[in-house]
């Protein structure tokens, strides 16, 4: 009787064990992988959003005075914000989306880096941005061939004359302004792949 009683936490423990293993192996075996990608994807996002705030190299109160900057860069992609857009959504889907939006501000913020070249602005920060948002597109691209997706190539923006160097500080803040709305809804987003899939929290 003793020993039935005393044995009852280890089966339990057995059952627990032999649960937790029936659920990984019967597991999408993509499902591992998916979640290796979306877990790197997430500090490419975290780089160019540190990196979006540094575009313009202006302080706050510079900032300010450019705060009623036109909408001039009509190609640049227009995020919704509201959740219900991507609750909707599958997997692939998002990430054949993330891609697109990827690829049209990397061909955005390299128009950047050669109109503050011509003006003598630094383009450091740009430069990051424009290597980070090149690796979150690797990935990106990556993962949907190995769901057997082919990504969708942003069409080639139209873009603006920069005429002077006042030009191109608009159109860094802009830039610098939609990047950080993409860098926000895209954390969301990948977290919320993350969930779709079952990935594991860490
Ligand atoms: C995503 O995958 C589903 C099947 O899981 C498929 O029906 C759909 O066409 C795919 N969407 C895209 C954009 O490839
Ligand atoms: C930078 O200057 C080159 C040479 O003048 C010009 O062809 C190019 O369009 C300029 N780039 C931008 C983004 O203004
Ligand atoms: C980023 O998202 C949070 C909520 O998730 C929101 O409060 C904040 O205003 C957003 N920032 C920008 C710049 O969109």
């Amino acid at each position: 009787m003793k020993l039935i009683h005393d044995s009852a936490p280890f089966i339990l423990h057995l059952l627990l064990l032999a649960e937790l293993f029936v659920r990984t192996s019967s597991r999408p075996t993509h499902s591992s992988s998916i979640c290796g990608f979306l877990g790197s994807m997430i500090p490419q996002v975290d780089r160019i959003m540190m990196l979006s705030k540094n575009l313009h190299g202006l302080s706050d109160d510079e900032l300010l005075n450019l705060a009623a900057v036109d909408n001039r860069l009509d190609d640049l992609p227009h995020i919704q914000q509201t959740a219900a857009h991507f609750t909707s959504r599958k997997v692939n889907e998002s990430l054949s989306q993330l891609h697109v939006y990827t690829q049209s501000f990397k061909l955005h913020i390299d128009w950047l880096i050669t109109a503050q070249f011509n003006f003598s602005l630094p383009t450091q920060p740009a430069e990051g941005a424009s290597a980070h948002l090149l690796q979150l597109s690797t990935l990106i691209h990556t993962s949907l061939h190995q769901m057997h997706e082919t990504s969708t190539q942003a069409p080639p923006p139209s873009l603006p004359v920069a005429a002077s160097t006042f030009d191109v500080l608009q159109f860094s803040v802009e830039i610098s302004e939609r990047l950080h709305v993409f860098c926000n809804w895209s954390r969301r987003l990948l977290r919320h792949l993350q969930k779709l899939s079952r990935c594991p929290r860490r």
